[in-house]
């Protein structure tokens, strides 16, 4: 007999924490957010401090925060409410099935990859989140003109994404001729950058935008 798996998950009660019941069908955005301001989504935000900044920076657009790790989007939450951020809606769930089921195809006016696991053995970097399979995957989602912002202090990591977006028709990059930076004027850093430039990790910063 198989047992079951019980997941003890910490009900999240924020007026800005979408539940699984909410994300069944297709949300109507304009409604949940009560405008129809552009939608940003922010994939894998942790504990919220980078969604926070930006989200207060930008009140003229609307943020989408996800996670599958309850105490990150729990954090999030009580990050947002207590900021009374308006322009931020988080979820939990894996970023795949979400945007399938939740985000209409061309609709992003932003995408943001902060810090995503590194995988840093080498027989498990096929797990690596962002590769060129995904950025395709992305661009399905993203609107003409939109960003696609990815940041990471693992070496090897950076330089992998660096070199393989430019094979990708689909996208422009906002850096060139350099293909990443180590430092991106007015962008926000996560608690994951904060914590690895402490130990004198360089950050990777890659950034392309969508093709009109
Ligand atoms: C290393 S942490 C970085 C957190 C934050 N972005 C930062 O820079 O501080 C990566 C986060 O991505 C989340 N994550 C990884 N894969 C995901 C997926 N497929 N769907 C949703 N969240 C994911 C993890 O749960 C984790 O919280």
């Amino acid at each position: 007999m198989n047992k079951a798996v019980v997941v003890n998950l910490i009900p999240i009660t924020s007026p800005r924490f979408l539940g699984p019941e909410l994300l069944t069908a297709m949300p109507d955005w304009q409604r949940v957010f009560g405008n129809h301001n552009p939608l940003v989504l922010e994939i894998g935000c942790g504990v919220g401090d980078f969604v926070a900044q930006m989200a207060a920076l930008h009140p003229e657009r609307n943020f989408i925060a996800i996670d599958y790790y309850n105490k990150g989007c729990l954090k999030t939450c009580k990050r947002i409410d207590k900021a009374e951020l308006d322009n931020v809606r988080v979820v939990r769930a894996e970023v795949r099935g979400f945007m399938e089921r939740c985000i209409p195809s061309g609709s992003l006016q932003g995408v943001i990859i902060n810090c995503p696991d590194p995988w840093p053995k080498t027989r498990h970097r096929k797990r690596r989140l962002v590769n060129a399979e995904f950025m395709g995957f992305l661009s399905g989602f993203m609107r003409p003109g939109a960003d696609v912002h990815f940041a990471t202090d693992f070496d090897d990591y950076g330089e992998d994404v660096a070199g393989m977006m430019p094979a990708i028709a689909d996208f422009a990059n906002c850096l060139a001729p350099d293909l990443y930076r180590h430092e991106l004027a007015g962008y926000p850093l996560s608690k994951y950058m904060r914590k690895f430039m402490a130990e004198g990790k360089r950050i990777y910063f890659v950034q392309y935008r969508k093709n009109l």
